[in-house]
């Protein structure tokens, strides 16, 4: 049983096979949290919480006399603004034009076999084999006022994961103004505790930081209507001592494409609290009789093995119960993408002659990539006017797919559905169709507007572009693009709506229209992608079962890059290209081999003109696309091991994959710095069995030998060289 209830008690536990979560409603009918850690049988952890009289530590109003009991101390599974708690919130809300007070209090519970589902939002879901995935539905209650807070909580006992969301209910009379709703919020007791984040910038996300929580709030989140490059909707928790492989770590990330933030506050008594959800800069929702909010969901993983375990728990969890897509289990193209091949500067004669070299070449697939549409020979200007402009491709798109398809490969292509250039029919036709304050003249990025997708019509509109699209030629994969952040969010319909809310309302239309196209053409490969990886999250892959990682291709970059990914998500969704050199976003010159080795980190393809690689390029191409198709199925769903930081070694990078049933293993390195007169390096191997025997380079050793005194690697030849060799099981 994932969910046992202690009725007597109070007690609610959650029981994963990693981790226990615990809640406790106590003798005010407060809903505290207890515990969330390593697995613990039979425990009421309530006794940990200690009644005692503290300073400028007040009570709640019902509660008389017993200056022990206060919520500015306790635990709480579910903080609201207006009960005496003065650290950060999961919840602000209170009736239109009054001050904004709540005080929840336990009302019911039920459960159930299977997961919840939130209507218009991504969230984990139970797949038939999963047998063991439970709900819990606690509802809480305003001590003074019809407002209720049902905390959802799906408990996938065998992966490991719990998730969270909180629906708020107004059965008032009144209007609710919610001003904050978010999906989780965790109390940690007083511990020594890292906080592990992923910033960045465009062409360089998610890099990993890590650092100590002082006293007071840390603050990360995106305010850009986007997850963003800046900052990622996920963090790690961690004991000071936690390592990649020993060390409690808690993971928390969040289903959702858009705004969002998440605090970690350490309060006066060193106890850590951390909430993350919906971004509420100037966010007001109002909710009439009947009406309900849900918060997106949250997934919170624990690993008492260190940093890998929780990667691997995620990792799974994501790949089984968050990937929707037909081809999540299925061997992805490699495709040509003709982007910093061509540019904007293409026609069907060019393409064609990258899709024969392609073709011989043994790849799957071409995609063409932006500029094939309405006016649209630069950045400036086309986006909305999905038509083909057949002048500038000189043939239909229909004759262009066909004609690619007869050489054995599919074809894909480039759209940007939310967004509109100035200079384009549809902005012509429409221009209330774009945010915009009125009066003032919009911000512009990269020079283009983003439609107001709360609107139906507008949502509309993308959905008939992408079918006639779609409809138009063969076209098997989408790379569905999103080219600046969100800004003078105001609708041209109600422009009194709040602009946290409208960011909102922008996410759900997204999703619905990616829903539509999801359900009708279940056989379409969509790849997301904003800039690169600027909505990399996994709100994003319940509809897209990959996502370009950065428009930066530089391998050395992308170890850093594809490093930080990691550790939240599941590598077969992180898109990776081998480009040409000197690299076009820094300049860097590195080997074809090493370029091939960190672009099969992830789903595979290229990303130059194929016609101008040299006859030793060529080969490496080949051998490459060999070994990719080889090694398909360990890519895709072997354990990911991050074996050697690209932050913690000057010298190399290294990582591994290792199957399943621990028969196979592929061990990658890049070298980053070259010595002279150096000493053999070696690298650790994880994951594997250690009695079993692997054949290595033609020698057999057990794995407790490669995991514990390693692998001795080749000595590097030149600038940036790499070495990628698999090992495999020995049969006794
Ligand atoms: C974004 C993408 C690139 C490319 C361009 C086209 O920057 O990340 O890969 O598709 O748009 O304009």
């Amino acid at each position: 049983m994932a969910i046992r209830i202690d009725r007597l008690a109070k007690v609610f536990t959650l029981q994963t096979d990693k981790s226990t979560y615990q809640m406790k409603v106590d003798d005010h009918g407060t809903l505290l949290h207890t515990y969330f850690g390593a697995m613990a049988e039979e425990t009421d952890f309530s006794y940990l919480i200690v009644p005692e009289d503290h300073g400028y530590c007040g009570q709640p109003g019902d509660v008389a006399g017993d200056r022990t009991y206060s919520l500015d101390y306790y635990p709480l599974e579910y903080p609201v603004h207006g009960n005496g708690d003065y650290r950060i919130k999961a919840l602000k809300a209170g009736w239109k034009g009054q001050v904004p007070c709540l005080d929840l209090r336990y009302a019911s519970h039920k459960t159930y076999r299977g997961k919840y589902a939130l209507e218009g939002l991504p969230a984990l879901f139970a797949n038939q084999a999963d047998q063991d995935v439970e709900t819990l539905e606690i509802t809480l209650k305003d001590l003074y006022e019809e407002i209720y807070v049902t905390l959802f909580y799906g408990v996938f006992e065998k992966k490991g994961v719990i998730t969270r969301s909180a629906v708020v209910e107004n059965r008032g009379d009144k209007v609710l103004e919610l001003r904050r709703v978010m999906s989780a919020g965790i109390d940690f007791p007083a511990e020594n505790l890292d906080l592990i984040r992923f910033y960045g910038k465009h062409t360089c996300e998610r890099q990993f930081e890590r650092s100590g929580l002082f006293h007071g709030i840390t603050e990360i989140g995106s305010t850009r209507g986007t997850s963003s490059h800046q900052q990622n909707p996920f963090v790690i928790l961690c004991s000071r001592d936690a390592t990649e492989d020993s060390g409690d770590c808690y993971g928390v990330s969040l289903l959702y494409s858009g705004g969002f933030k998440m605090q970690a506050e350490r309060d006066q008594f060193g106890s850590v609290r951390l909430v993350c959800g919906l971004q509420d800069d100037d966010f007001s929702w109002e909710l009439s009789k009947g009406e309900t909010f849900a918060a997106p969901e949250a997934v919170l993983a624990y690993s008492g093995q260190g940093l890998t375990g929780l990667s691997l728990c995620l990792q799974e969890a994501y790949q089984d119960n968050l990937i929707r897509s037909s081809w999540k289990n299925k061997r992805r193209p490699i495709l040509v993408n003709n982007w910093e091949a061509t540019y904007f500067d293409f026609h069907a004669d060019k393409l064609l002659a990258i899709a024969e070299q392609a073709a011989s070449l043994g790849l799957d697939m071409l995609v063409l990539d932006d500029g094939w549409f309405g006016k649209r020979d630069d950045d400036n200007s086309g986006l909305g006017d999905w038509q083909v402009n057949e002048a500038k491709l000189g043939c239909s798109l229909r004759e262009l797919a066909d004609r690619i398809n007869d050489m054995g490969l599919e074809f894909g292509i480039w759209m940007e559905p939310e967004m509109i250039s100035e200079d384009s029919d549809l902005y012509r036709a429409h221009p209330d169709w774009a945010f915009r304050v009125p009066g003032r003249v919009p911000n512009r990025g990269r020079n283009q507007l983003v439609l107001d997708l709360s609107r139906k019509e507008v949502r509309d509109y993308m959905k008939q572009s992408i079918d006639h699209v779609l409809e138009s030629a063969n076209i098997a994969y989408v790379k569905w693009d999103m080219n600046r952040s969100i800004d003078c969010v105001c609708s041209a319909v109600d422009p009194s709506i709040s602009q946290g809310a409208l960011y909102h309302r922008y996410v759900l239309g997204l999703y619905e229209v990616l829903e539509y196209v999801t359900v009708r053409y279940p056989e379409l490969l969509l790849e997301g992608c904003s800039g690169g990886g600027g909505r990399f999250d996994a709100g994003m892959l319940y509809y897209t079962p990959q996502i370009w990682c950065s428009d930066n291709t530089d391998a050395i970059e992308r170890l850093k890059i594809q490093y930080g990914t990691s550790f939240g998500y599941p590598m077969s969704a992180v898109s990776a290209h081998v480009s040409v050199c000197p690299n076009h976003q820094n300049g860097r010159v590195t080997p074809f081999q090493t370029r091939g080795i960190c672009a099969m980190q992830g789903a595979f393809g290229y990303e130059l003109d194929l016609g101008r690689l040299s006859g030793e390029d060529w080969k490496e191409a080949k051998r490459q696309i060999a070994w990719y198709r080889k090694y398909d199925e360990l890519f895709r769903n072997g354990r990911y091991y991050r074996l050697v930081s690209p932050y913690e070694n000057q010298d190399f990078t290294a990582w591994s994959y290792v199957a399943k049933d621990q028969s196979l293993a592929l061990l990658s390195v890049v070298y980053t710095d070259l010595h002279a007169n150096p000493h053999a390096a070696r690298v650790k191997l994880k994951g594997l069995s250690g009695q079993a025997r692997y054949r290595l380079e033609g020698k057999v050793y057990t794995g407790a030998a490669l995991m514990l005194g390693g692998v001795i690697l080749p000595k590097p030849k030149q600038n940036y060289d790499s070495y990628m060799v698999c090992l495999e099981q020995v049969l006794p």
